[in-house]
């Protein structure tokens, strides 16, 4: 017999509250991200919950596979390069008297640049030498830099690392590509 009950207590540990959601509810994913902790900053993520239909019974799931297949690094660049834009356009929209909205979708963009960057990092095959490896390393520890301006609100400090970026993506192009 499957369960059609999901038991969130939230509260605290003096005062649980306890609420029962059925299993399928559109409230049930939502409640565990809050309760989990899952931050804010995460906008695709809360997105992607909130719009996420269950399958119907009968739906055939791909068979997970424990290791997927390296991308190519043409791939993985035009990741970079579409978040890169991404980020460009949001930090364009963001008005000279900074409101906090506009600041924090373009530091989900940083984010998301981010983490394209510090995967490509993680799954560079050896045939890379040392300064590849490096200058792509630095790549990354500058969109963490533009990340993490933004969120402090320093606009000085997220051009600063967007220009040291993109001078390292024509540094490793010239140096690498062709
Ligand atoms: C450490 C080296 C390195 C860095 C840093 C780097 N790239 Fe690349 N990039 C490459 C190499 C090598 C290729 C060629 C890949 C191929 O075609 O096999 C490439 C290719 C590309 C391509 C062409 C992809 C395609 O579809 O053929 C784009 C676009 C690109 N890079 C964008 C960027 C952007 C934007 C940045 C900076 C945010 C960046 N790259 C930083 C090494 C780098």
């Amino acid at each position: 017999m499957g369960r059609s009950m999901f038991t969130v207590i939230m509260g605290t540990t003096e005062a649980p509250q306890q609420q029962r959601l059925p299993v399928g509810s559109k409230e049930l994913p939502m409640r565990i991200m809050v309760i989990a902790g899952t931050s804010r900053d995460y906008v695709g993520l809360w997105r992607d919950v909130a719009t996420f239909v269950v399958p119907d019974a009968g739906v055939q799931f791909p068979r997970l596979v424990e290791a997927v297949p390296l991308e190519s690094m043409a791939a993985v660049m035009a990741r970079i390069s579409r978040r890169l834009d991404e980020l460009k356009t949001s930090c364009a929209a963001i008005p000279p008297s900074s409101s906090d909205q506009s600041r924090r979708i373009a530091g989900q963009d940083a984010l998301l640049l981010h983490e394209a960057l510090r995967e490509a990092v993680r799954h560079l095959p050896d045939s890379h030498d040392q300064r590849f490896r490096k200058w792509l390393a630095e790549s990354d520890d500058a969109a963490k830099g533009i990340y993490d301006s933004l969120r402090s609100g320093s606009a000085d400090g997220a051009v600063r690392h967007l220009n040291a970026l993109q001078q390292l993506c024509t540094q490793c192009h010239t140096a690498y590509r062709n």
